[in-house]
C-alpha cells in the first residue's frame, strides 16, 4: 500500500479516520499547560484535523505551524480556528520541510509512517529544531497484530531509535491516554542537546 497524499486524502473524504479523537489529545494538553513561552515556534507535523493547533492557538500561542500533506484535513482547522494564520498551515511533505522550530508535537503522525522511514522522521526532527529544541507527544507502547497503518513499537525500539540525537527526558507509559489507549499509550519528550554535533551526524 502507498502511503501517499493521495491515500490519506482519500480517507479524509470517506470519513475512515478512526485516528481521529475529535479533541487535544489529553496527554499533550497537559504538556502544553506547563508552556509559559507563547513565542515559542511549535510544529506539528501530520497535524491532520489539528485539534492540538486549535488548542494552542486558542491560548494565545502565536507561532504554531501545521503541516500535513493531506490538504483535505485542514478543512476542520479552518473551520473551528477560522482566525489561524493560513501561511501556518503548510501543505506538504513533513520530510521535505525546511525550517526552524523550538517545539515539534508527535500526536499519530510517527505511527502513520512506515516504519523504514523513523530513522529519516529522527533525523528530520533533528534538522528542523533550533539549538535546545524539543520533541514531545504520543507514540504507541504496542505492537499490532494488523498491517499498519498504525505501526507501534516499543520502549526499547523507540531508545534505540531517538538516543544516537537526542537527550530522552521522558519515554513512559502515560496515565492520562483517552480510555480506548490507555496503556498503550507512551509520551515522550525529546531535548536537542549538543546541535552542532549533531546537525553534522545527519545527512543534509
Ligand atoms: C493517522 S493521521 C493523524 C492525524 C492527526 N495527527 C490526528 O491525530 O488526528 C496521519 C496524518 O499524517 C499525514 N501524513 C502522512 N505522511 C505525511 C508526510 N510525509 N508529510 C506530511 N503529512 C503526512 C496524513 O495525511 C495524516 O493526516
Amino acid at each position: 500500500m502507498e502511503l501517499s497524499p493521495d491515500y490519506w486524502n482519500k480517507r479524509y473524504l470517506e470519513g475512515n479516520t478512526p485516528w481521529d479523537i475529535g479533541q487535544v489529545s489529553p496527554p499533550i494538553k497537559s504538556f502544553i499547560d506547563k508552556l509559559s513561552d507563547k513565542q515559542l515556534r511549535i510544529l506539528i507535523p501530520g497535524a491532520g484535523k489539528g485539534y492540538e493547533a486549535i488548542y494552542l492557538h486558542q491560548q494565545g500561542f502565536t507561532n504554531v505551524f501545521v503541516c500535513d500533506w493531506a490538504e483535505e484535513a485542514f478543512q476542520t482547522l479552518k473551520t473551528k480556528a477560522p482566525d489561524f494564520p493560513l501561511q501556518q498551515l503548510i501543505v506538504g511533505d513533513f520530510f521535505k520541510l525546511t525550517g526552524y522550530f523550538d517545539l515539534i508535537l508527535e500526536q499519530t503522525f510517527f505511527c502513520a509512517i512506515s516504519p523504514v522511514l523513523r530513522t529519516a522522521y529522527v533525523q528530520q526532527c533533528c534538522r528542523l529544531l533550533s539549538s535546545g529544541g524539543q520533541v514531545a507527544g504520543l507514540l504507541f507502547g504496542t505492537t499490532f497484530p494488523t498491517p499498519g497503518p498504525p505501526f507501534g513499537g516499543t520502549v526499547a525500539e523507540y531508545e534505540r531509535l531517538f538516543q544516537p540525537y537526542f537527550h530522552i527526558i521522558t519515554l513512559e507509559v502515560c496515565q492520562n491516554s483517552i480510555p480506548p489507549r490507555l496503556g498503550n499509550e507512551l509520551f515522550f519528550h525529546l531535548a536537542l542537546e549538543n546541535w552542532q554535533e549533531k546537525q553534522n551526524k545527519i545527512p543534509q
